[in-house]
């Protein structure tokens, strides 16, 4: 089969395909969007010609239309809703952010204010929910926490699972961005033996989240404005990413009109590989073997190796073929958090630094573009903040919370929306006889 040139007929823009093994020849329409490659509407090819397409991994295929995030790879832009990231994590906050993905524009004061107060409201738990984590050993990966008690929310806000009310959907969205610093925060400090610390509706949702992680009933806790800033920036540089592993993933369980607070749950167990989110955490794990510098060479020289598994963590992208715009504000981030803190000299990041410089000197890393991504220098800012590396990805999924619910409520208003299910190429055995247990030899 041959796809010829793209060609225009009258208004409609389609290519032919031509099938060399039968002689037809199909006509496909193609669609543009506002901005990146157009798309070939394959909707039709099954059902008129008996032919699924093969794309593993969907490098080729858009799965829905979005008007939230726009990324172009090759020039390293990001955008979310037409805004570009750099300009969000300078000039803008979390809750500015999570406003403008889910309701398309950037608030006014006013409205601005009622969804900080609608936020504070909810950020508190279900006094019983709490008992959850007691099921947990203390040694559970905050993300397993996460994965649990997200998901058991839909068995406490009963009031807010049904999904075609828009009154219950926009409830649960509050909800889940409300109280996922609190889940995140309890996941920590259960592991580490102190009492819950319960959300303060006087600070901002960043502050608040560190109080909740850092301070303890028995002292006094005003959070460090700088490092508020820092963490507020690293949520909106995490808001939001187009359609990943775990946007996808909250899509295709959204599709079958799960309830929302299972679908963020489906969310966060994807989040969690070490391929996606939980890098972050592989990275500091990979520098902290990496031990110093004269070593890079030996790592640099596995990760070439196609022999071995190991890959450089917070290196590469499927989408980003140039610096990813997020690690750029990332690294100066880093500077200002451990000049803040006094560590400038701190040895993981001048490791990372040179880790970098000689990855991006070495033609193996050129020829496949591999740069760094938004988890390469988010862990030392996390680290040298005080937070444990196994509550990286937590990091991740707390702002996540926002991008995945806004491509959430996106899915369900979306007229051609379906329940996602893919096909296969089937590789399997033809139809067999079935064998009785006792004629097996
Ligand atoms: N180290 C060494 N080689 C690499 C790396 C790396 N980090 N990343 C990609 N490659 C090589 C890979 O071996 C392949 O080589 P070849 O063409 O010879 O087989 C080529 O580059 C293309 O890689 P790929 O695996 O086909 O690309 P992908 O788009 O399927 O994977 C990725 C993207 C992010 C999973 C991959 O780059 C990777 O595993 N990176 C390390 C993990 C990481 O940092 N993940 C965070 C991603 S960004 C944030 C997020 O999504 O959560």
């Amino acid at each position: 089969m041959s796809t010829s040139d793209k060609s225009t007929t009258e208004e409609k823009h389609t290519v032919t395909v031509i099938d060399n093994k039968s002689g037809r020849q199909f006509e496909l329409e193609v669609l543009s969007g506002e901005m990146g490659p157009d798309v070939i509407d394959i909707r039709k090819l099954y059902q008129e010609f008996d032919y699924f397409t093969y794309d593993p991994g969907y490098t080729s295929t858009a799965s829905c239309d979005s008007a939230i995030t726009f990324i172009d790879g090759e020039k390293g832009i990001l955008l979310h809703r037409g805004y570009k990231i750099e300009e969000l994590a300078a000039e803008s906050d979390f809750m500015d952010v999570s406003y403008m993905l889910l309701f398309g524009h950037l608030p006014n004061a006013q409205q601005q204010e009622r969804f900080d107060t609608e936020i504070k409201h909810h950020s508190l738990v279900d006094e019983q929910l709490i008992r959850f984590f007691n099921g947990f050993r203390r040694d559970a990966h905050p993300m397993a926490i996460m994965v649990g008690v997200v998901g058991a929310l839909s068995a406490f806000y009963h009031d807010s699972l049904e999904i075609s009310d828009p009154k219950q959907r926009h409830l649960a969205t509050i909800r889940l961005i409300a109280k996922m610093p609190t889940i995140a925060a309890m996941a920590y400090k259960y592991a580490i033996g102190q009492p819950f610390v319960y959300p303060d509706n006087s600070l901002s949702y960043t502050g608040n989240f560190l109080k909740m992680m850092f301070s303890v009933p028995a002292e006094e806790y005003v959070p460090n404005p700088v490092l508020e800033k820092a963490i507020d920036c690293l949520f909106v540089l995490h808001a939001d990413h187009e359609q990943n592993a775990s946007t996808s993933t909250v899509r295709l369980a959204g599709s079958s009109q799960a309830n929302p607070f299972a679908c963020i749950a489906a969310g966060i167990a994807s989040l969690w590989g070490p391929a996606h989110g939980g890098a972050n955490e592989a990275v500091l794990n990979m520098l902290t073997e990496i031990g110093s510098v004269d070593r890079i060479p030996e790592f640099i020289a596995r990760a070439k190796d196609r022999n071995d598994p190991f890959r450089l963590m917070g290196f590469g992208h499927r989408v980003y073929k140039n610096y990813d715009p997020r690690a750029q504000v990332l690294k100066s981030s880093a500077h200002a958090v451990l000049k803040e803190l006094g560590v400038e000299d701190q040895p993981l990041f001048e490791l990372a630094l040179e880790l970098e410089r000689i990855a991006r000197e070495d033609e193996y890393f050129i020829q496949k573009k591999l740069f760094p991504n938004v988890d390469f220098y988010s862990g030392i800012i996390l680290q040298a903040m005080g937070f444990p590396t196994s509550m990286f990805t937590v990091m991740f999924a707390i702002p996540r919370t926002a991008g995945w619910l806004s491509q959430w409520h996106e899915m369900l208003g979306d007229p051609v929306q379906k329940i996602g299910r893919p096909r296969q190429r089937y590789i399997g055995a033809k139809p067999r006889k079935f064998v009785p247990k006792d004629e097996r030899g």
